[in-house]
């Protein structure tokens, strides 16, 4: 280690493992969340959900709501319309009811709003409306939704005659015939990646405050994405951007539930508004659950065109979505179905052609990007789904089969079959240290002796890189607004700074890491350093955080104003040593006269000189602001690697072992880049496993709750052996990170659900739809058949 690593570690650098200091005021119960606001005068607001998941709305009578004691408002659809607030734009270029007007389209969507002295009143006053519903035949999947004779759920939209939402391809469909006709084995493979929900523990919420002695609008909420909602209100509401004031506080988990603009919202801003009072409106539990923040609920089928030896020739690919009532999630404008074609971006695959159909139904929206960019963790699951069937398919090894296609570490940058430009990656020796540590032949010899003796044992292999860091611009846009963004940087005359970004962290520790790049650029210690995010009226404009973007994006940011704020310390340090700028050399925190190290200015000097002594015609002040629009999308690579026993008399499998190894570029900081992926591993092992959000035939959403709908307490959540000893910068990144928040959850499900399958093998079971809960496992086992798992749920 050298002199400067050493002494960056000490100042809570890049590599250190710096604890989170945001962590110390959670732990002590000190945080501040939008439900810790209490302002003066503040009401409360309450929300009247649909019972019935389709019917046409014939009255709605708020009389007695309106009569019940400390009641001030309640909001219907048909006053929403009188300031054309009762429908509002989504965030992909559709349509959302506010409140509904003309008809309910799923159950738990939002049908009036009461605001009252207390949450309490405000609850009881909606039990009092009345209202009248004519039953419509509920669509709880695409194909009820694809039938001829379906009801039209979108009927207000002029035009809608069916229930598709959008028709999109990619790729070349000429080619990728002619590779299956060249094919000496054709695999194929069809599944149901079920809904899921991120269910943070902090459900959504706002408390909007309006002065109209001021005209300002300042609403503190739980948004992932402060300043998109700005544009938005300002858009919606048509108030001027500048008088409003979004305040994202300390967040309880986003993980993408928090990115969409949800009724709730709006009603308690309008509310305001119309009351001149504060309003909070906080959601519960089952409200959380049944009506925001869905993600998946996707039907994917495709084939994969192979040589005998095992090299991929082409693969082509279908999937229908079902993306509720709305197309409300968000993502570039330019994909319709997100970054779905990301998919086997990690293999050498000559020619691809994608298409995908979005489908309403009567369900709340779906396809939030459930800690995931962009539809990437269905790609990648597909795809290590597929891998797996083809090895087997081909009688192939598993490992070998991966490894043979993999774009080789010299054929970067690689430009993938359906368009992507991967850039860097290890990908043979991430596999290499995965099967090491799994010890893999060996497993392998102990599966085949336990299979004789009747005992199931299983390994499932996911391997994938994962386009994170959405933009560049040129690409990515979400309303047409380019997805780049900033960091702003002032360091005082003491050489302590502050540092505010276009992102919002909601529990991935932004404020610890990103004074380490702080640190690694400038020398200024990472406890100097404080990190604010998520005010509109301080931090400088960006996206938000989601898709992993972060540490892509504003992460780079932060390196680029630090570098910003260097160059003119420079300037200061030439002027103190009295020497010119090409004469003084930089070591961390320190600028130094080359022909004399001795003579040298520390950073906190520079910053003193920059308020009380700076060179005759220099701007004083030390502060600066960056825009990073990034060249590309960073390619993390993770290999994950899982074994299981599955006890054959009940379906019930055990987790034996579970290996990652994560190559994220440069780590800023090891144990937070662990946690993200222990996280993201128990968040796959739950998708794999137990969570289960379904429909009935009659458009119930079953799992709405804690008692269905389940978590993995430490108790179910299996341990993990992670490993890091494969590192390649990324290129283009200025600290050469790549993303790394969701690449588990992303990667994990393929790896626990191959692993079940794998110890099925050769009882010509094919697919267990996730959860692979166990009596789906005892089903394929004792009827030798595939389960299907999408809804309608079966009444049995
Ligand atoms: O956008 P989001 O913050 O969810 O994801 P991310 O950019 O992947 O970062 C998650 C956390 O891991 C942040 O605190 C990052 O600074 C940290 N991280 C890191 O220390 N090193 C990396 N190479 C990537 C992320």
């Amino acid at each position: 280690m050298t002199t400067q690593a050493l002494d960056e570690i000490k100042i809570g650098g890049l590599g250190a493992s710096r604890k989170r200091v945001e962590d110390d005021r959670f732990i002590r119960g000190k945080g501040n969340y939008t439900d810790d606001v209490v302002l003066p005068g503040m009401l409360h607001m309450e929300i009247l959900r649909s019972p019935l998941p389709h019917a046409r709305i014939t009255s709605i009578d708020t009389s007695k709501a309106w009569a019940l004691p400390g009641v001030h408002l309640v909001l219907t659809g048909e006053m929403m319309a009188t300031r054309n607030l009762a429908w509002m734009p989504t965030l992909s270029y559709d349509t959302q009811a506010v409140l509904a007007t003309d008809k309910v389209r799923f159950q738990g969507q939002e049908v009036a709003c009461v605001i009252a002295d207390d949450p309490y009143i405000a609850k009881d006053a909606c039990e009092l409306i009345e209202v009248d519903y004519e039953p419509l035949p509920p669509i709880v999947n695409p194909w009820q939704g694809l039938e001829p004779d379906a009801p039209v759920i979108r009927d207000d939209k002029e035009g809608q005659a069916d229930n598709v939402v959008y028709n999109w391809e990619v790729g070349d469909k000429a080619g990728t015939d002619r590779a299956f006709e060249q094919a000496d084995v054709v695999s194929k493979l069809e599944l149901h990646y079920p809904r899921s929900h991120p269910s943070p523990i902090e459900c959504c919420g706002s408390v909007a405050d309006f002065n109209r002695a001021t005209q300002k609008l300042t609403v503190y909420m739980t948004t992932q994405a402060p300043h998109i909602i700005r544009a938005a209100v300002a858009m919606v509401a048509e108030l001027p951007e500048q008088m409003i004031r979004i305040i994202s506080p300390d967040i309880g988990g986003g993980f993408g539930n928090k990115v969409p603009i949800y009724p709730g919202y709006v009603c308690s801003i309008l509310a305001s508004i119309l009351l001149e009072r504060p309003v909070k409106w906080i959601e519960d539990k089952t409200g959380n659950l049944i009506s925001t923040g869905f993600a998946r609920d996707i039907y994917l089928k495709g084939e994969m065109a192979l040589r005998k030896d095992g090299k991929i020739l082409g693969f082509r690919m279908h999937t229908d979505a079902d993306h509720g009532a709305f197309f409300a999630d968000a993502q570039p404008s330019k994909f319709k179905i997100g970054l779905m074609h990301s998919t086997f971006a990690a293999y050498d695959i000559p020619v691809a052609h994608l298409t995908a159909r979005g489908v309403y139904t009567n369900k709340a929206p779906g396809g939030v990007a459930y800690r995931c960019s962009f539809r990437v963790t269905e790609a990648m699951f597909f795809q290590e789904r597929m891998m797996q069937a083809a090895a087997d398919d081909l009688g192939l090894d598993q490992a070998a089969f991966r490894r043979m296609n993999f774009v080789r570490d010299d054929d970067f940058p690689h430009r993938t079959a359906l368009g992507f430009l991967t850039d860097s990656g290890q990908y043979a020796k991430c596999l290499d240290v995965g099967l090491a540590a799994i010890d893999y032949d060996s497993f392998r010899k102990e599966q085949a002796e336990a299979r004789k003796r009747g005992r199931l044992l299983g390994l499932g292999i996911s391997t994938m890189t994962e386009p994170l860091g959405a933009g560049n611009s040129r690409e990515y846009d979400i309303l047409g607004i380019k997805m780049f963004d900033s960091a702003d940087l002032k360091v005082h005359m003491t050489g302590k700074a502050i540092l505010r970004t276009g992102a919002k962290t909601q529990g991935q520790g932004h404020e610890t890491t990103w004074a380490q790049i702080v640190a690694h650029e400038l020398g200024i210690p990472a406890e100097d350093v404080t990190v604010e995010e998520g005010d509109t009226d301080t931090a400088p404009f960006g996206m938000g955080t989601y898709a992993s973007r972060s540490t892509p994006v504003a992460g780079a940011a932060v390196a680029m104003v630090s570098r910003k704020i260097r160059a003119k310390a420079r300037k200061l340090a030439a002027h103190l040593l009295e020497v010119s700028e090409e004469d003084i050399d930089w070591e961390l925190g320190r600028f130094y006269v080359r022909s004399a190290p001795s003579q040298g200015v520390s950073i906190q000097e520079c910053a003193m000189a920059a308020y009380s002594n700076m060179p005759d015609g220099m701007e004083p002040g030390l502060e600066n602001t960056a825009y990073y629009d990034p060249p590309n999308l960073t390619w993390p690579f993770a290999v994950y690697i899982v074994t299981v026993e599955v006890d054959p008399e009940t379906g019930v499998w055990d987790v034996l072992r579970m290996v990652a190894v994560d190559d994220c570029g440069v780590r800023i900081n090891p144990m937070i880049v662990e946690g993200q992926i222990m996280g993201g591993l128990t968040e796959a092992y739950a998708m794999a496993s137990m969570q289960f959000i379904t429909f009935d035939a009659d458009g119930n959403c079953v799992g709405s709750n804690y008692m269905d709908y389940l978590l993995p307490s430490a108790w179910e959540t299996p341990g993990y052996e992670l490993h890091s000893e494969v590192v390649t910068p990324c290129p283009h990144h200025p600290i050469g990170a790549k993303g790394i928040g969701e690449c588990a959850a992303v990667g994990g499900p393929a790896a626990f659900v191959n692993a079940v399958m794998d110890a099925l093998g050769g009882t010509g079971v094919r697919n267990i739809d996730m959860p692979v809960l166990p009596d789906r496992v005892w089903e394929a086992l004792t009827y030798r058949r595939d389960v299907a798992g999408y809804p309608p749920v079966r009444q049995d």
